[in-house]
């Protein structure tokens, strides 16, 4: 009988070279045992993370979307010992999930969880005066653009922002699909791509990720 031999996806060849990540793997696994959804964001962008959130030197970190901490740990890894991570959630529930996979992870001392809708905790932080020199947004699809808006609102100068799901798993590059979110998928791909106040890439990798900087 002949060998059956395909190649293998580019992203499976990436992940083949790097070790398990077992702090990572037991989040997954603490994702499965509270029966929440498992959505967190792709190995190499959390690595990704981790790099940009290190080479920019970003003392205090937004994240939109906790979920089960996976990403929360990759952008803590990059904090420098004074770095502070903000983290916005809806359900309270994930966000102890969360809460107790950063304090195992070391990083406890170093995040702090806003409950509820994440643009009601962006008013409170804009309220408070708050900013911020990295993001990473990564909730509910149909709010992007309003949270690029905040964003680049509570930016400093030369603030990171990262989008995760920038392709909806192909649902932004089929024009037969004109849902809500995937047309504010649109929007915000659009607004990173040519809004004079930031520079951006997009890396069609994985689900598609997003990167800008807000211009000094
Ligand atoms: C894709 S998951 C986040 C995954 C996480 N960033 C990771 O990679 O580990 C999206 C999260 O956003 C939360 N969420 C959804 N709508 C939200 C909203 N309106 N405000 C705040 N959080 C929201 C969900 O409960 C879920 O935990």
């Amino acid at each position: 009988m002949t060998e059956q031999t395909s190649p293998m996806s580019a992203e499976r060849y990436a992940e083949s070279l790097y070790a398990q990540d077992e702090m990572l793997s037991r989040v997954e696994e603490g994702i499965r045992a509270n029966g929440m959804p498992e959505i967190s964001i792709a190995a190499g962008y959390g690595r990704l993370l981790t790099l940009l959130v290190k080479l920019s030197g970003a003392k205090r970190v937004l994240e939109i979307g906790a979920l089960g901490g996976y990403s929360g740990i990759c952008l803590a890894r990059g904090l420098e010992e004074q770095g502070k991570l903000v983290s916005l959630e809806l359900k309270p529930d994930f966000a102890e999930v969360a809460r107790r996979h950063l304090t195992e992870a070391g990083f406890g001392d170093r995040v702090e969880y806003r409950i509820g809708e994440a643009l009601d905790s962006l008013d409170v932080l804009e309220q408070e005066g708050a900013r911020f020199d990295f993001y990473f947004i990564d909730a509910d699809k149909g709010n992007y653009v309003n949270y690029l808006e905040r964003a680049i609102r509570l930016a400093n100068p030369g603030a990171i922002i990262v989008g995760d799901n920038a392709l909806m798993h192909g649902r932004v590059v089929d024009p037969a699909v004109t849902s809500n979110s995937v047309q504010v998928m649109r929007r915000f791909n659009q607004m990173m791509a040519t809004d004079p106040r930031l520079e951006s890439t997009l890396l069609p990798a994985y689900d598609g990720l997003c990167i800008a900087r807000v211009k000094g």
